[in-house]
């Protein structure tokens, strides 16, 4: 099978490692890919994931049979829709299920509507009602614009004054462009974060292996939020009755309720989770894949990855064989000097080699080719370096023992990935 995937970050990597090992990719393009990929792929360059028609016209010339879809936009912008109308199959949720990451208004609404544990919220299109309205609840209070923000639109804000504020940056100075001209706001959830994905093809729902991201730049979940600085697998949180629970009361419903609203949900649904005194509440869905989280749930799943995103959109996942390592893995982010806020570019990278030659694996976030086989740093998050080992204690030596091994210029990660893996770990040790 011919295969083109869409996107170009860590997570696109990680899709593409796990794609090229199913025995049925025979070649697999990128739109526009990265050039770590390039080992595997085949990178377009020139076409924007946003242009339908410009991906149509490359997959009919090139003889495409499958399409996986990597990031929100084109799954908000209708890719799957349009490919699926002009017959070709693809991986991703269609629009209207998109909008279950595309507007946290439809997405609380849905939720309310179908009894799906979240938090308490209330929607405004008005900054004076959702001023009014903020005076009169309790402290911190989370203040999210409507659309997508790239994950920088929500405000938990811890005073009276920051939530006023939040409100008038999001809907009057517009800082998140149209994405605030609604707002939700919600009750803060107090509890520890935990990633569930799941592969569903609109009637059966699969949970991948639980996993937690860590969004803030600097060790002890302290600094600015980023788009992730590091992840594990699987999440220690996420105990077995947890992801039971998680099934059968958030994921399975949610499926129900897209397909009555007449907006069957086919690809990876994500379902970000508040775990608050032993309840899972659902803090965000997102249509895709999480990033970082892909990095390690995709190495520890055992079955054809290929074969699972098939049986996803032909609505056969029921019969479909899903088999998980029982090791743990490990993501460290190394970032540019500076990231989220400004940064260089360009820096030689050095040391990547040495990193896979102690085992792990070098998934590219943003980098460029510079000469031959070396790369430069050509965005924030730069590289993502996965361990995977039969213990997260192994895991994490591994993973910091390999991003050790590489450098560039003003080169930052995270020195506490999966800290709280690790003291749950000492907590189960002292009982
Ligand atoms: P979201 O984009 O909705 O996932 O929000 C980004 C981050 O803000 C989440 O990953 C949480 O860490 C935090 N957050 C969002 N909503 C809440 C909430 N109601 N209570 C506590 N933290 C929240
Ligand atoms: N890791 C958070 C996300 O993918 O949205």
């Amino acid at each position: 099978m011919k295969i083109l995937l869409i996107g170009s970050g860590g997570r696109e990597h990680t899709l593409a490692w796990k794609i090229a090992q199913s025995p049925r990719a025979d070649k697999i393009f990128a739109i526009p890919g990265n050039p770590g990929m390039k080992d595997f792929c085949e990178c377009v360059d020139g076409i924007s994931i946003l242009d339908n028609d410009a991906i149509l016209k490359f997959v009919q010339e090139n003889q495409i049979d499958f399409v996986v879809i990597g990031p929100e936009a084109p799954l908000v912008n209708g890719l799957v829709d349009f490919l699926d109308a002009h017959g070709i199959r693809s991986f991703g949720a269609s629009r209207l299920a998109a909008e279950i990451e595309g507007s946290k208004s439809f997405a609380k609404n849905l939720m309310k509507k179908y009894s799906i544990p979240t938090a308490q919220y209330e929607i405004f299109d008005n900054a004076d009602r959702a001023k009014e309205y903020i005076r009169n609840q309790k402290l911190p209070i989370v203040v999210k614009a409507d659309g997508l923000a790239a994950g920088k639109g929500v405000i938990i804000a811890e005073t009276l004054d920051d939530a006023l504020n939040a409100v008038d940056e999001i809907m009057t100075q517009k800082s998140f462009g149209e994405a605030g001209s609604k707002i939700v706001v919600e009750e803060f959830m107090d509890g520890e974060e935990a990633s569930l994905l799941a592969f569903t093809d609109g009637k059966t729902i699969v949970p991948m292996i639980s996993s937690q991201d860590h969004k803030r730049a600097l060790d002890g979940d302290l600094g600015l939020n980023t788009g992730g600085m590091g992840s594990y697998a699987p999440a220690p949180v996420m105990t077995p009755e947890l992801i039971d629970q998680a099934t059968k009361k958030i994921l399975e419903p949610t499926i129900r309720a897209m397909a009555q609203e007449g907006r069957e949900y086919r690809g990876c649904l994500y379902a970000g989770l508040m775990i608050v005194d032993g309840v899972a509440k659902v803090v965000e869905f997102n249509c895709r894949f999480g990033d970082p989280e892909t990095q390690v749930v995709l190495p520890l799943l055992e079955s054809d990855l290929l074969e699972i995103m098939i049986s996803c959109a032909e609505g056969k996942l029921d019969s479909q064989k899903i088999e998980w390592s029982s090791d743990s893995a490990v993501c460290i982010v190394l970032t540019a000097g500076g990231y989220p806020k400004s940064y260089q570019k360009g820096d030689a990278i050095d040391g990547i080699e040495r990193a896979k030659s102690l085992g792990t694996l070098v998934f590219h976030a943003g980098t460029k080719e510079i000469e031959g086989k070396k790369f430069a740093t050509n965005g924030g998050r730069v590289l993502d370096v996965v361990a995977k080992s039969d213990s997260i204690e192994k895991a994490i030596d591994l993973a910091y023992k390999a991003a050790g091994a590489i450098s560039f210029e003003d080169m930052h990660y995270r020195k506490d990935i999966a800290h709280r893996a690790l003291e749950r770990l000492e907590k189960l040790k002292n009982v």
